[in-house]
């Protein structure tokens, strides 16, 4: 049957492919490269652009909806969800990697509406890979069914996690420590791919048994949750709790022991929240 949220679902795809068609054309290209919080924390005129073509479609065909987006965020619009339908966007995720022409760079779109995610559209843009997830009705990559691990045992675990902006040497002591914590607990190893969605997507096909970064964002977020739920996994909170979209912090895992397990392994580091920048 047809849902309600169906013309959207399919204007969010038609829109992360023609977005990808851009960064994969500008990946090639040369850069002017800008820093937001940090240092570490960059943005182009593509990530611009993208942000803009994206919205600014949206906006035309639903005139009525709301949005959060990085860039647009980045110069101070506030980051709030309400009940209304709302778009979480980020236009690059993995910016520092298409500076760097490192090929593993998405596009994100989330969908909420009141406050329950509906769908994510995640586009690998340099592998063109579509990953989608919709409530109640799955999480795909190119057509094909996603499924998470289930592994539980933290000893047998492929990690992933992002390093986040902040490298005061502070942050930067307890993002070590973190890890360390991990492969003292023996994980298999611990991986740092540059872009969180993608690592999210990753969890989501079961090429990995857990995720946890401090220092993301709602449109990290939005879109790769429902794609992680629907492929059977859970998200949760750094303290174990629900996930908190606005709070800066996650945990995903194939299964709630593993992610159990690396909740109470972690030290937290405070990013404070997007609802309240
Ligand atoms: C960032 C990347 C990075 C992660 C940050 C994200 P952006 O997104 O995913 O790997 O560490 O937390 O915000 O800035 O490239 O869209």
């Amino acid at each position: 049957g047809v849902g309600p949220w169906d013309e959207c679902f399919e204007v969010a795809v038609q829109l992360a492919l023609r977005a990808g068609q851009i960064i994969r054309k500008a990946l090639t290209e040369e850069k002017r490269v800008s820093t937001k919080t940090s240092a570490a924390d960059l943005v182009t005129e593509t990530d611009h652009r993208v942000e803009d073509l994206i919205v600014s479609e949206l906006q035309k065909r639903f005139p009525s909806h709301r949005f959060i987006a990085e860039e647009a965020t980045a110069s101070g619009a506030k980051c709030v969800l309400t009940h209304s339908p709302t778009w979480i966007i980020d236009p690059i995720d993995g910016t520092c990697n298409f500076v760097h022409r490192f090929p593993t760079v998405a596009v994100s779109i989330g969908f909420a509406v009141h406050q329950e995610l509906e769908f994510g559209v995640i586009h690998h843009c340099t592998e063109e890979r579509l990953y989608t997830g919709r409530r109640g009705q799955g999480a795909f990559c190119n057509g094909q069914r996603l499924r998470v691990s289930r592994e539980t045992d933290l000893s047998k675990a492929l990690v992933l996690t992002e390093i986040g902006p902040k490298r005061d040497p502070d942050t930067l002591k307890v993002f070590l420590s973190n890890m360390e914590r991990l492969l003292h607990a023996k994980a298999h190893g611990v991986r740092v791919i540059g872009s969180s969605t993608l690592a999210l997507c990753y969890l989501a096909s079961g090429a990995a048994d857990a995720y946890y970064q401090f220092g993301l964002h709602c449109w990290d977020l939005a879109a790769a949750t429902v794609i992680i739920r629907e492929a059977g996994g859970t998200v949760i909170d750094t303290s174990g709790g629900p996930l908190d979209l606005m709070s800066c912090r996650v945990v995903a895992a194939g299964t709630r022991e593993m992610a159990a397990l690396i909740a109470q392994a972690l030290q937290t580091i405070n990013y404070g929240r997007d609802d309240e920048k």
